[in-house]
This record gives C-alpha cells, structure tokens and sequence, in this order.
C-alpha cells in the first residue's frame, strides 16, 4: 500500500508542473470515438508498459490457468478502455495465447465502437437468456482477438443484477476454460453497484488511476473498495501522468 500511496504523492506533484518536452512531440492520444486507430500506431512507449503491465499480471497470477481480469477505476473518464483494448491487442498479437474481451461496462459501453462490431447482442443479452455464448462472442482485429459486446443496456440499473447471476458466473468459468486471458471492462467503482459484483468474481482486479486528475481521496476510497474484494487487487495503473502511457503498475505490497 504505501508505495501505492508513494506514488500517488508523486503524481500529485507532478500536477501543476509544466509539461516536459516531449509531449509536444508525441502523437495525439487516440480517442475511443476514432474507432479502431487507437489500436493502430500504438506508440512504442505505451506499447512497452503494456508489456510490463502484462508481466505484472501474470507474475500475480503464476498458478492460474486462465486470468481473467477486470479492468476499473475510481470515476469514468481515466482510461479504463483505453487501456483494456490495448493490452487485450496486444496479447492476442503475442503469441499463441487465446484473448476474450468483455465490456461490462453497461454505464457506458464502448468497445463495440472502438472495434466497429455491433452492440445488439452482448453480454446483457446472454446473461438473460436470450443469446448463446457463441451467438455474443465477436471475432475482431482481423481473427485474433474475440470481443463480447455489452449489448442493450439503456437502463443499466436494471440490469445491473445479472452481474450477480449464476448465469455470469458460469459465463466466467466458461471463457476462463477456452480463453488464456478474459479482460474484463467495466464502470467506474465508486459509480456502478455491478462492479463490485463483478470483481467479487474474476481472478484479478487492475485499477486505473488518471494520475494527474483524480484527486487522492477519491482513488483511496476506491482502492479501498477493490481491496475488499476478495483479495483480487492486482495494482494499479497510473495512466497519463507524464506520457500517454500507463506508466507503470505498482503492486501491492
Ligand atoms: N493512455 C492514454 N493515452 C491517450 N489517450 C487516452 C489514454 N487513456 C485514455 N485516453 C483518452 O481519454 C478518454 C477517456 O478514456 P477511456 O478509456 O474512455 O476512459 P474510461 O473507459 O475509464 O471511461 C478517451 O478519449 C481516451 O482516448
Ligand atoms: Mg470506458
């Protein structure tokens, strides 16, 4: 924790101070509204921390079979998606290793978009019985990565229960058993009830901190949170503190 709490003092440091050089130079970050050029191009630095970020994950997770992740943070807008869709690219680019990624995020679904699949069957739909697995798992990335969308979710508190279902639980053991990785986005924590619901299930839970912004009591609370869930933290990501880059993880300690 208190490296974790180390780190979070530096970056509140580093607010306010002027911007080094090399921002200037860096190409302007991706937004998930330009569909999929966030997952083209992928600058070298960030492309390297999402290496780190996956060794970090897998020195956690040594003894598992599969990993399945869940992505989240404290408020909306620091980069959950971002990150998952990258790392998930890039995992599936690797090697042999089978990718699965799930966007749980009902409050504000994006990786359909990001992507350029559909959204009219999703995970929403399969958890109510109404899609099968197979009917919900999209091939993208030019086959070698497999997305389920979130599906219709327009009033997410109503449907925010399905998290808690035996039918996502078994959805979980199932991609577990035919994917390596099944990263799992998802709304902010402090924001979304399901959340909880849902890391009270995966193996591991990665926190996304937008460094420079989030204000300290705020991520505390949600670190707090995670932390209660199960034992599951993984660490947290601080994303844009200095590069467009997830700069580092900091595990817990
Ligand atoms: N590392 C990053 N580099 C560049 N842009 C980023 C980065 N992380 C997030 N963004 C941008 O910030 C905005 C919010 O990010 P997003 O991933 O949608 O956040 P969340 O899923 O947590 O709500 C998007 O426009 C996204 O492109
Ligand atoms: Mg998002």
């Amino acid at each position: 924790m208190s490296k974790i709490y180390d780190a979070l003092r530096r970056a509140e440091k580093d607010r306010g101070r002027p911007r080094p050089k090399e921002r200037e130079t860096q190409p302007r970050p991706a937004r998930v509204s330009e569909g999929t050029r966030v997952l083209t191009g992928m600058d070298e630095r960030f492309r390297r921390s999402l290496l780190n970020l996956k060794n970090a994950i897998d020195s956690e997770m040594k003894a598992k079979d599969s990993r399945v992740v869940l992505f989240t943070s404290a408020v909306r807008g620091e980069g959950k998606t971002t990150i998952v869709a990258s790392l998930a690219r890039i995992l599936s680019l690797g090697d042999s290793q089978k990718t699965l990624l799930v966007d749980c995020a009902i409050r504000d679904p994006q990786l359909h978009r990001l992507f350029g699949t559909g959204n009219t069957k999703g995970i929403v739909e399969h958890l109510s019985g109404r899609a099968s697995l197979a009917d919900v798992v999209r091939s993208v990335d030019e086959g070698v990565l497999d997305l389920v969308p979130a599906g219709s979710c327009e009033d997410a508190d109503a449907v925010q229960p399905l998290f808690a279902s035996d039918a996502f639980r078994l959805f979980l053991k199932e991609a577990a058993s035919r994917y390596d990785y099944v990263l799992v986005d998802s709304s902010a924590v402090l924001e979304s009830p399901e959340t909880a619901l849902i890391g009270s299930r995966v193996d591991g839970i990665v926190l996304v901190v937008h460094a420079a912004k989030t204000r300290r009591e705020v991520i505390k609370r949600a670190m707090l949170m995670v932390q209660k869930l199960d034992g599951a933290f993984i660490g947290t990501v601080l994303n844009k503190k200095k590069y467009y880059i997830p700069e580092r993880i900091y595990r817990r300690v």
